[in-house]
């Protein structure tokens, strides 16, 4: 078994030691088809340029043959000349963020765990009503805070919702009235939004943001956990006001010009975000769905949700005065607080999960980085390991799983499969060795008798993971990590490194 290959104490990279813990070395093929499949390939291809150069000799009595090399060297030129357009960063974004002068004190808390400020971000808090800590300098932890403008002419028709939605539907409109004409105008690519109560990673929006030409029409982000929401009050193709979303700039400019009339013939609407939803619809634009925004219409402990991320960067957090903190034992600021503390160290592989087996002592591990990790009596498959478990309830409080949007498996089938969890306390850039190591240290819960003679995971109380900081994880085809249980004789403590698996590296207890 792969640890058993770990003869060393001390943790050490898998660039060191790059035998995968279960390798299945295919044979490589013979070299015949490979030349044959070349040859094919060659024939392919030249057929398909002879055809294409014949038919626009055909059609364009300017054939190439008859163009004069000089004309065609300038095209050539236009091509290489052109510099590489500057990727997308944080200063190509404007955030417009929802509040309410009632909450504000207490949600610019969250704000505050994300917001960059020295010009770092662009973006304002659009209140309905001023209030009194509204001086802001640019060295405030907060963005500045602008009045929405009045929307009492609008009409609003919806029973059970609030009207407050007009005016938040239109801070879109009114960030680019804002931007008109200023200098900062010409750097902006993206109008995000999002609410008060709304947690961002910063460089994780920029790096879906980065995937898409501004330039064009894009409205990004994600529907709610809550099937019921989607069919029935909303839609799935409706990108989530609380979870955040994005619209391009040129986007946003077309929206601006028709939101005010388009917003009137949907006066019996619920809320802003079912507004812009129903306006992107007019203009034709459909939602292109990222799985790191959260709108998080769920109530309970986000751990299940958390600890097995869709393998995409986290890009936001919902709906965090409705769950529990995300860390025990704390209120629910300073967890976030917390949790930033690995977001600022490697950002990209926040909560991204690896899983791997204790052979010595038949425990399934489950990592989330910078979060947690789960041991679990026996092993069980990566299938079932990548499943949410149902740590949480549903938006209708039914504890009905059929109510969400996606798999979800209950905690555990047996007493003795009841995992024990282990949440982050601290991480560290470990220059020496050029890599993270963060410490997870076991929470008491409920840990009921098992008699299967498997030893209980509650003798370890620390766990210390290393891993190196992935940045460009995310810029090649997705893909879990992998882990392994590197030996100590430390008593209570576990050490697990986290990398990228080997090419052919598979999680498995046995490669039978
Ligand atoms: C807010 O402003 C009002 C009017 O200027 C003032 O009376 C009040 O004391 C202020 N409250 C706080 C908390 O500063
Ligand atoms: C932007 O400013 C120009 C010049 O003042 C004005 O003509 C135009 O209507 C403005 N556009 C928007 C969207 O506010
Ligand atoms: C972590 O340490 C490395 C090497 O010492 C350094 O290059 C990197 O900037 C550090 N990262 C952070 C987030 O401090």
């Amino acid at each position: 078994m792969g640890e058993n290959n770990h003869k060393d104490q001390k943790p050490i990279s898998y660039e060191k030691s790059n035998k995968p813990i279960f390798s299945s070395y295919a044979s490589s093929s013979s070299s015949s088809p490979c030349s044959f499949t070349a040859i094919i390939i060659i024939l392919i291809f030249l057929s398909y340029f002879l055809y294409s150069f014949s038919f626009i000799s055909f059609l364009n009595p300017y054939s190439p043959s008859r163009i004069p090399n000089s004309l065609l060297v300038p095209v050539i030129r236009l091509g290489s000349g052109q510099r590489p357009e500057e990727k997308t960063e944080l200063k190509h974004v404007v955030f417009g963020i929802a509040a309410s002068s009632d909450l504000w004190r207490h949600r610019k808390q969250y704000v505050k765990t994300w917001w960059r400020p020295n010009g770092e971000m662009k973006g304002a808090v659009w209140l309905d009503v001023s209030v009194n800590d509204s001086v802001s300098s640019p060295s405030s932890p907060l963005p500045q805070i602008k009045i929405s403008s009045d929307t009492s002419s609008f009409k609003y028709r919806h029973r059970n919702g609030h009207r407050s939605a007009i005016r938040i539907t239109r801070i879109v409109s009114e960030t680019v009235r804002m931007l008109n004409g200023t200098e900062s105008e010409k750097d902006v690519r993206w109008v995000v939004m999002c609410d008060d109560d709304t947690v961002f990673f910063p460089d994780n929006l920029i790096r879906i943001l980065r995937k898409y030409d501004h330039k064009q029409f894009y409205y990004i982000g994600a529907p709610s956990e809550s099937h019921l929401q989607n069919l029935h009050q909303f839609s799935y193709g409706m990108a989530y006001g609380g979870g955040g979303f994005a619209i391009s700039y040129p986007l946003a400019k077309v929206l601006e010009k028709m939101q005010d009339r388009c917003i009137e013939r949907y006066s019996d609407l619920y809320g802003s975000d079912d507004r812009i939803h129903a306006c992107m619809a007019e203009l034709g634009v459909p939602l292109t769905r990222e799985n790191g925004f959260h709108q998080f219409d769920v109530y309970g402990n986000l751990l299940g949700l958390l600890s097995v991320h869709p393998q995409t960067p986290i890009v936001s957090m919902h709906h965090l005065d409705v769950v529990e903190p995300i860390f025990p034992k704390t209120d629910r600021v300073s967890a976030i607080k917390r949790l930033m503390i690995p977001a600022k160290l490697d950002s990209a592989s926040l909560f991204q999960q690896s899983i791997c087996y204790d052979t010595s002592r038949q425990w399934t591990m489950s990592i989330a980085w910078g979060y947690t990790v789960h041991i679990t009596r026996t092993y069980m498959p990566a299938r079932m390991m990548e499943m949410p478990t149902r740590t949480f309830n549903d938006w209708h409080k039914r504890r009905d799983f059929t109510n969400l949007a996606f798999n979800t498996r209950p905690i555990t089938y047996t007493d003795c499969q009841r995992p024990r969890v282990f949440y982050l306390s601290r991480v560290l850039n470990d220059s020496s060795s050029d890599m993270t190591l963060s410490e997870y240290l076991r929470h008491n819960e409920w840990n009921p008798k098992c008699n299967w003679g498997i030893q209980d995971p509650s003798d370890i109380n620390r766990i210390f993971v290393y891993k190196k900081p992935n940045p460009d994880r995310w810029n090649k085809a997705p893909r879990r990590d992998c882990c392994r249980v590197v030996p100590t004789t430390k008593k209570g403590t576990m050490v697990i490194n986290v990398a990228p698996c080997a090419n052919d590296e598979i999680v498995a207890y046995s490669d039978k």
